[in-house]
């Protein structure tokens, strides 16, 4: 086994190792899948071979010549001496690309070539292929066989168009020529094809000498060989064109336009059918350039649409941001409150963004900012209360706008409102002279004289009954107290903050209704009813009258514990019949005795502890502007009415007080603090 195997092995190795080398040196078949290291190939004029093997004949530039043609001479005659039947029969086939220099436009093109010699240094390119030229174009005596794949359209050669091939003998004008296209078996129809596409197009070319008939067959590369060839060309009698050697390759020229022509493979066999090319193992063309503008205008194009883009998702951010900023809750049911709405971007930009420097003052309810508005330039107050609960909200805006209507030169007036998340913005009128309680208590701020307070007194007495008797529906402030009394330019008392204590007390369950006030302005019965009424009302007006008179507040702590609270202080003092040393010594004794004898007992009165022996506000107004005068009876109900109460004086309630507000009181926060300090 071993013996008889080995020749047969032999043989193989041997087969192996000669093909690569017969398939190249046989001067009679050679085949290039790629050009890389082909040394048998003669280049000439600006042909060119790439790292990857692909053969470039032109590049862009213009009016030049390329060719490439096997380097050793093809011997076409027929041997004399041998017996065997050489014919004049071959075949090549190869594909090509031609990339013109603007896309489309036509350059001269390819032409596979058997020529007598490779010296063309005297034939010229364009039109000529650089093949032929003018003076010896059609003479017998070139010796020349092209197939030219022509993509310009030359009349003096009667070319049938820009994009045909032809088979040219000894001329340009060519012996037969049809429009570039191919056979589709599949679809049994003739397909057109681009020569100038700059795709690789597959060309075969063969010849049978004893029919004496040429074939050239196109078609798109790795398209199987088309069944009907494109041109098949009879009677060419090829031998008195062929001489005993013929030199053959490919040349290609451009002329006005350039253009990259490109073989990527050939296969050639003088006698019989030339191998097929692997088409897997062909280079690719190189990427293709674009013209030399579009480039820059494509990087323009994209830097515009790139900064469009970023500059849209930049606008976009900040309109969000500023959405964001300026965001505002807004609910179908507001609608009918439209003229009392204000836009949260107005408010913010009046205020300057809520500056520390806008800010006036912080109270119970939160903090309010001085404001000019932008589109009236009116100056306002707006205050921001924090509130997180929807509930209650549609209610109170209600009575919001309610309140817009009410109007008094002893109320601050109410503007209108604004809503964000969690947050409700009310707009007041903006009173120059800030809150009363400042005069009475600020040791910076001048005191105010006796008929100033007098005036304020009776001012806020006015805008109180306005509240509770003269308006469309009865209005509880539920928070009179000095800090909530602001002065005008005249310094007018007005009252402010009406009816906002009623933003807290939305409750329906008595039993979490939260007492909404001030100590030391609360009446006792509140707490025990948790419900305000004008009386309630009352009894807080008659402490700021007190305080008003007095230059104290309604509480404090530091003091011996029965003065602890003004009224028990001023109802002691009255009992003993030194009232008027409660007077508050700011004053300087300048002062109508009348006047502050009649503030300080309708004080009392009013803050009695027994409801029905308080006055009405219209009772209160009366009195104090001398149409009524202060019955000599209520001057007995005083002290009786304070008597008759027993262990529930007001001071009993005061101090008793300390130990509810702790939850219920949403007034003077920090005062409420100091009272639990001390108790
Ligand atoms: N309409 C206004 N005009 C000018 N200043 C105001 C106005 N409203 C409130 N202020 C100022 O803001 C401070 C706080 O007000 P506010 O919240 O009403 O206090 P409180 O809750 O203690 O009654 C006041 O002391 C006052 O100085
Ligand atoms: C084309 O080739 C010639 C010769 O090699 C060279 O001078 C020219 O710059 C090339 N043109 C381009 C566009 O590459
Ligand atoms: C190329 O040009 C020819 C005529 O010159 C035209 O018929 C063809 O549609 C063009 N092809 C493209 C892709 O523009
Ligand atoms: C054309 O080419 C031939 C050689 O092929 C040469 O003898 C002749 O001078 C050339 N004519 C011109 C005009 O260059
Ligand atoms: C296809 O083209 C060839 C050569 O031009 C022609 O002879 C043939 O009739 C055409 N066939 C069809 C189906 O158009
Ligand atoms: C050429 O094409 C014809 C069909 O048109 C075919 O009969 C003939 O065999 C072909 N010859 C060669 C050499 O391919
Ligand atoms: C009250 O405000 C007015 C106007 O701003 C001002 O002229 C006046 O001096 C102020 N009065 C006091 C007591 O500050
Ligand atoms: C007053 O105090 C007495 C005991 O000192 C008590 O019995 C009575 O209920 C108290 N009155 C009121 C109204 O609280």
């Amino acid at each position: 086994m071993t013996t008889n195997s080995l020749p047969i092995c032999f043989l193989i190795i041997l087969c192996v190792h000669l093909k690569p080398l017969a398939s190249m040196e046989d001067e009679n078949q050679f085949i290039y899948n790629g050009f890389h290291g082909a040394y048998n190939l003669h280049l000439d004029g600006v042909a060119k071979i790439f790292p990857n093997g692909l053969l470039q004949l032109t590049n862009m530039t213009r009016q030049q010549i390329g060719r490439a043609f096997y380097k050793l001479p093809i011997r076409f005659n027929k041997p004399s001496t041998t017996l065997s039947a050489q014919t004049l029969s071959f075949s090549t086939n190869f594909v090509f690309a031609i990339v013109p220099e603007i896309k489309n436009i036509s350059v001269h093109g390819i032409a596979f070539a058997i020529s007598r010699s490779m010296d063309f240094t005297k034939e010229v390119g364009s039109q000529y292929f650089g093949l032929l030229n003018a003076s010896n174009n059609g003479f017998d005596s070139n010796h020349l066989l092209a197939i030219e794949l022509d993509t310009l359209m030359n009349p003096e050669f009667n070319d049938i168009n820009e994009n045909h091939v032809g088979i040219d003998v000894n001329s340009l004008n060519s012996y037969v020529s049809a429009p570039a296209m191919y056979y589709s078996s599949n679809e049994g129809i003739n397909k057109s094809l681009g020569l100038k596409s700059g795709n690789p197009i597959h060309v075969w070319i063969d010849y049978d000498e004893v029919e004496d008939l040429l074939n050239v067959t196109l078609a798109p590369m790795g398209t199987m060989k088309p069944e009907k060839p494109l041109l098949s060309a009879a009677h060419i009698n090829l031998s008195t064109i062929l001489l005993d050697y013929m030199y053959v390759g490919f040349s290609g020229a451009t002329g006005a336009v350039g253009g990259s022509y490109y073989i990527l493979g050939w296969s050639f066999n003088r006698s019989g059918q030339a191998q097929s090319l692997q088409l897997s193992d062909l280079p690719s063309l190189p990427h293709q350039r674009k013209p030399r503008q579009k480039p820059g205008l494509e990087i323009i194009l994209s830097l515009i649409v790139v900064s469009i883009v970023m500059i849209i998702s930049i606008l976009g951010v900040l309109y969000f941001v500023k959405r964001k900023k300026y965001e505002e809750v807004h609910d179908d049911w507001e609608e009918e409150y439209g003229p009392h709405r204000f836009s949260y971007k107005d408010l913010y930009k009046a205020t300057k963004g809520f500056v520390e420097e806008e800010l006036l003052g912080a109270g119970g309810f939160g903090k309010v900012y001085r404001g000019v508005l932008p589109s009236s330039k009116e100056q306002v107050a707006v205050k921001k209360v924090s509130h997180d609960s929807k509930q209650g909200m549609r209610e109170f805006v209600a009575e919001i706008a309610s309140m817009g209507r009410l109007r008094h030169r002893n109320l601050v007036k109410l503007l209108g409102y604004s809503r964000r998340r969690g947050e409700l913005l009310l707009v007041y009128d903006f009173m120059p002279n800030g809150s009363l309680d400042k005069y009475l208590f600020c040791s910076e701020k001048q005191s105010l004289s006796w008929t100033q307070r007098y005036r304020i007194i009776r001012g806020v007495a006015s805008g109180l009954l306005y509240l509770h008797e003269e308006s469309e529906q009865v209005v509880l402030h539920r928070d009179v107290k000095a800090s909530n009394v602001l002065l005008d330019a005249d310094m007018n008392g007005r009252l402010g903050d009406f009816g906002l204590a009623r933003l807290y007390d939305h409750g329906t369950n008595p039993e979490t209704t939260h007492v909404v006030g001030t100590v030391g302005y609360l009446a006792p019965e509140l707490t025990r009813i948790g419900k305000a009424t004008t009386s309630t009302d009352v009894f807080a007006f008659g402490a700021f009258m007190l305080e008003v008179a007095c230059g104290r507040r309604p509480i404090e702590p530091q003091r011996l514990p029965k003065d602890i609270v003004l009224v028990d202080w001023v109802l002691e003092n009255w009992n003993k019949g030194t009232i008027l040393e409660t007077v508050d010594p700011k004053l300087g004794g300048d002062y109508l005795k009348e006047e502050m004898e009649l503030v300080l007992k309708l004080g009392l009165l009013c803050s009695h502890s027994n409801v029905p022996t308080r006055p009405s506000m219209r009772q209160v107004v009366q009195y104090l502007d001398g149409d009524a005068l202060f019955p000599e009876i209520l001057h007995e109900a005083i002290s009786v009415g304070m008597l008759y109460m027993g262990n529930e004086t007001s001071t009993e309630f005061g101090l008793s007080f300390l130990s509810s507000i702790q939850k219920s009181s949403i007034g003077s926060k920090a005062s409420s603090q100091s009272i639990l300090n001390s108790g």
